[in-house]
């Protein structure tokens, strides 16, 4: 298959409208669309498509019990879908368009294929003019998972999505980086009004317990015990996972060091803060460095981890260390996918904390 690549200028989206409106077209008549969002670039499809989501699937070698978000242009599309709530159209004024996805109730109108067999679907609204104009122009839900391949990290740049679906899929839309670089904040909305965190985001446990009781799902922290049903079918699956084991590192940069040196690895990498660059540098002059940004800068760290996870499984590192983040906030978001990426393996380099 080959690949159309629309290149997309955001300052004069005005000038891709017929571009857009090819895109919507593909979509219409089965075909597969990769879009960017402001979280990530997403693989589009025809949301009451069977056949565009088991399509979805196959181009990404994704297990197909693992369900399928469906993007709306406006909130109130959700109706069209699911069965909404009062909390739902609460979360929605606050949130929407923006990085929130709602698990509700879903209607016979989501075909099983794109829900992966679940009595629920995932519904989100993006804020992106590109994700947005594609939806409205298309006039269907766009079921849509993040544009990489099956264990791969999110693709956060065009050309990310190229290096894994190029040759798969109908067309390839560049709008440029995702602003976010982390995937939507994931509730599920329950039945007596309460959310459950699914997968943390941008949107933070504490900004939705403005609106609703937040209870967080024991997989974004922790892994999964062996035979427990996961709340979410993506948790259960090894994600974001480098080709070289990630270990994370929890300790002052001093300690960091004295360990990294201690274990004498050739071609080791090494992910850190930029405060913490010239004095790793020095002290551990063979490693290879990437710097994640300033460390109290989480939003710039968010929107660079994906693209540094793709760039160290070029090198074939031995092994690449990075610090463990913190769970306060969007930080939480960064802890679960890098915990995810390291498959929990966490080194405490603190003095004070034996437990
Ligand atoms: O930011 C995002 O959410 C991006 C962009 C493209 O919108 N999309 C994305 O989709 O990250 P995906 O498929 O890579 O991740 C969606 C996650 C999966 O782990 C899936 O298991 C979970 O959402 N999910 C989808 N529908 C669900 C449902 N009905 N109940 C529980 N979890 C669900
Ligand atoms: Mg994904």
């Amino acid at each position: 298959m080959t690949t159309k690549i629309i290149n997309i200028d955001l300052a004069h989206l005005e000038n891709s409208e017929n571009d857009i409106k090819y895109a919507a077209e593909v979509i219409r008549s089965g075909g597969l669309v990769a879009f960017p969002t402001e979280t990530v670039y997403g693989l589009g499809g025809d949301g009451t498509n069977p056949h565009a989501a088991r399509a979805i699937y196959a181009a990404k070698g994704r297990p197909s019990d693992n369900p399928l978000i469906i993007h709306i242009a406006d909130p109130h599309d959700a109706e069209a879908y699911t069965y909404t709530s009062d909390v739902y159209y609460k979360l929605a004024e606050r949130f929407m368009p923006g990085p929130l996805t709602v698990v509700l109730k879903a209607k016979d109108s989501v075909p099983m294929e794109t829900r992966g067999g679940l009595s629920t679907v995932a519904v989100r609204c993006p804020s992106h003019p590109v994700a947005n104009r594609l939806i409205a122009l298309s006039g269907r839900p766009i079921a849509a998972p993040s544009a990489n391949l099956s264990g791969s990290p999110s693709p956060t740049a065009a050309s990310h999505v190229i290096d894994d679906m190029q040759g798969r899929i109908d067309v390839i839309i560049n709008g440029g980086d995702c602003e976010i670089g982390l995937e939507s904040t994931i509730v599920k909305l329950e039945d007596d009004g309460a959310l459950t965190l699914l997968r943390p985001g941008r949107i933070t446990v504490d900004e939705l317990a403005c609106i609703a009781p937040v209870a967080i799902a024991d997989a974004v922290t922790d892994r999964l015990a062996e035979g427990a049903v996961a709340l979410s079918p993506g948790m259960k699956y090894r994600h974001y996972a480098p080709e070289s084991p990630l270990v994370l590192l929890d300790g002052e940069v001093e300690s960091v060091i004295d360990y990294i040196n201690a274990e004498k690895l050739h071609n080791a990498a090494i992910i850190c803060y930029t405060e913490q660059e010239s004095i790793i540098k020095v002290a551990i002059p063979t490693a290879h460095i990437f710097v994640l940004g300033a460390s109290d800068d989480i939003s710039e760290q968010a929107k660079k981890l994906f693209a540094i996870l793709r760039e160290a499984d070029k090198h074939n590192f031995s092994k690449i260390y990075a610090p463990l983040p913190s769970r306060e906030g969007v930080g939480l978001a960064l802890y679960n996918r890098m915990i995810r990426a390291a498959a929990h393996t966490v080194i405490n380099l603190r003095q004070d904390n034996n437990g």
